[in-house]
């Protein structure tokens, strides 16, 4: 998740508190259950076949979800003890989110209170694991590159000893990182292939979140390195990107302003992070109705907004969705996942009912396609 929070663009996050884990709360286990059977408090131990990952950002929303599917979620919005009770009465295991200052974590004292704390947290709150959300640049020869494998393996070895089947996953972007022994250290990676303009080296024009060449391209990368298919779940957007366009051309290329990122001269910082519930309600009023890329196998849209501005707006849908997940039972990974479950349109009117059964549907492992 690189930059996938919808409302806040996190490529400009601050951290802006930075607290020491001196003080951790002691802990008493299995007090103050707060769901209506003591055994949904107990840790999901079922190791599936198919993983579906799930984030959560919050809101009531998950009540909609297709539990019928979901094996982890992983709780990045505030703490909501229904949510835990309601997923282990499905078997589903919830998850902590765990991020943490690059520069802190090379001193091993600061890992071990770090990872103390979590797990304290984990406990308090009946969860079944962490997923390690870290998105900062990791430099390959800077020391935080082994430290960070280090942390894994230890926040690892920690929840597995403290919390019965616990599970512990990695959010890797195409960065610099150990994958491998990441991939060793925990239960999988979850491969955040979206974002996939935050660097644009090419013309500065608007172009799919996730086209389909390069992110199977980057899951063969993944594989060819060595890595053990079974270890990466595919992570899918189910948000879009806005591009207001400089120039929109006949043939619907949208000419996008130089927003510099990492070196590259234009990123998709020139564009705004759109759920998928407000994509859906926006095509009707498009200008060019949904087109499809065929180059990028990706839908998008153009619309002039009220100032007279064109727009472009890439995004998924279970089309794109669909031919990428093939990949997952064609090479054998161990599932897949979005950012964020929350983004659909839960309101229940029958148009958007049958547009989110659709995006759930795409998730189920597809049998026989090869
Ligand atoms: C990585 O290297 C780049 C340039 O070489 C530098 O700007 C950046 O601060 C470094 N990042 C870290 C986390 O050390
Ligand atoms: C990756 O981490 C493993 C386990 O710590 C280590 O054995 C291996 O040498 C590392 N590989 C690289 C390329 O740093
Ligand atoms: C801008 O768009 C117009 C009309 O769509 C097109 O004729 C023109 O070639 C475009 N200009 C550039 C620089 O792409
Ligand atoms: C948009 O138009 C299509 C085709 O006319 C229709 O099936 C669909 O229900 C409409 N979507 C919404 C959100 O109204
Ligand atoms: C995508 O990859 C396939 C296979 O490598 C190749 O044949 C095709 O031309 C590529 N498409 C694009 C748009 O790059």
């Amino acid at each position: 998740m690189y930059f996938c929070k919808l409302s806040t663009n996190r490529k400009w996050k601050k951290i802006v508190s930075k607290r020491r884990f001196g003080l951790a709360l002691p802990l008493v286990a299995g007090t103050d259950c707060p769901c209506p059977e003591p055994e949904l408090c107990r840790p999901i131990r079922h190791r599936p076949d198919f993983e579906v990952f799930v984030f959560d950002v919050g809101q009531k929303t998950w009540k909609s979800y297709d539990w019928s599917q979901i094996t982890t979620v992983a709780a990045f919005g505030k703490y909501d003890s229904k949510l835990t009770c309601y997923a282990h009465s499905k078997g589903a295991r919830v998850v902590l989110k765990g991020d943490v200052s690059l520069k802190d974590i090379i001193d091993p004292g600061f890992r071990a209170s770090w990872i103390a704390q979590k797990l304290n947290l984990a406990k308090i709150q009946h969860m079944d694991g962490i997923n390690l959300d870290i998105e900062q640049e990791v430099n390959c020869s800077s020391p935080e590159y082994d430290a960070l494998t280090a942390l894994v393996k230890e926040t690892t070895d920690s929840f597995r000893r403290e919390i019965e089947g616990s599970q512990v996953t990695f959010d890797v972007a195409l960065k610099c990182y150990n994958y491998t022994g990441i991939a060793d250290a925990c239960d999988f990676l979850f491969v955040m292939s979206y974002d996939e303009q935050s660097q644009i080296w090419s013309e500065c024009i608007a172009g799919a979140n996730a086209p389909y060449n390069q992110t199977l391209t980057g899951y063969n990368d993944y594989i060819k390195m060595g890595m053990n298919p079974k270890k990466l779940v595919m992570g899918v957007p189910w948000y879009g990107y806005d591009y207001t366009c400089l120039n929109l051309s006949e043939d619907h290329v949208c000419t996008i302003a130089k927003v510099p990122f990492r070196g590259a001269p234009c990123s998709d910082a020139a564009g705004r992070q759109v759920p998928c519930k407000l994509i859906m309600k926006q095509i009707n009023s498009s200008i060019s109705g949904n087109q499809w890329d065929q180059d990028q196998q990706a839908p998008y849209y153009n619309y002039k907004d009220p100032a007279g501005h064109f727009h472009q707006v890439w995004y998924d849908n279970p089309q794109s969705i669909s031919l990428k997940a093939t990949y997952i039972q064609n090479y054998g990974l161990q599932g897949i996942g979005m950012w964020n479950a929350n983004c659909l349109d839960y309101s229940g009117d029958a148009v958007a009912k049958q547009q989110a059964e659709e995006m759930w549907e795409v998730l189920k492992p597809k049998l026989f396609q090869r």
